[in-house]
């Protein structure tokens, strides 16, 4: 049988705006003076950079990268590879990595340790969401948008099989059986 899946909203388009708002004000304090490198995790950080990049005040660029895990359904293999990758050279920049959610951990922890090989000045990690009861591979969150607890979670360019990038808000998927 195909079970439509429940969606219940764990945070509105305003507490997610309130939180970038914020996170926006942390790096608008950091990065004062310097000229980063933005780099968005196709395709779940494309609202989350589009929303953030404009409360920034210091210059910046913009960049996509997109991994893939060899993965099946909602678990994330581990064995990580970049699908499309950076088109302008990162060496002697500061890089900051912009991801819709740091799960396992595995995906952030591959993309944080290519980058510092390729010799970038720093390297920092902004989060939109955590979800720290299934890490398996330690990951420093240099900012921090919310936890969220253990739920497969849509909307605000996260998907569940393609589906729910455009919802406004992030919900919970309830499965059924
Ligand atoms: P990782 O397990 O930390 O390697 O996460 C890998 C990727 O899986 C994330 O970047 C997301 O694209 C996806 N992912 C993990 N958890 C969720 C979720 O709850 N909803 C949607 N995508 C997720
Ligand atoms: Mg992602």
């Amino acid at each position: 049988m195909n079970s439509q899946p429940k969606l219940r909203i764990l945070l509105t388009r305003h507490e997610i705006e309130g939180t970038i708002t914020r996170l926006a004000g942390e790096l608008n304090r950091d990065y004062q003076g310097k000229h980063p490198l933005l780099l968005g995790v196709l395709k779940g950080s494309f609202m989350f950079m589009a929303d953030l990049i404009r409360r920034l005040d210091f210059p910046l660029e913009v960049e996509f990268i997109r991994l893939a895990s060899y993965g099946r359904g909602r678990e994330s293999s581990g064995r990580i590879k970049v699908v499309q990758g950076l088109r302008a050279p990162i060496r002697g920049r500061d890089v900051l990595v912009i991801e819709d959610i740091v799960d396992t951990g595995r995906t952030t922890s591959f993309l944080l340790d290519y980058l510092r090989r390729k010799r970038s000045a720093s390297v920092k990690l902004c989060a939109l969401t955590d979800k720290p009861s299934r890490r398996q591979v330690p990951v420093t969150i240099d900012y921090l948008g919310c936890t969220v607890p253990d739920k497969f979670i849509v909307g605000y360019g996260l998907d569940w099989d393609e589906k729910f990038r455009y919802l406004p808000d992030i919900c919970f998927v309830e499965f059924e059986d």
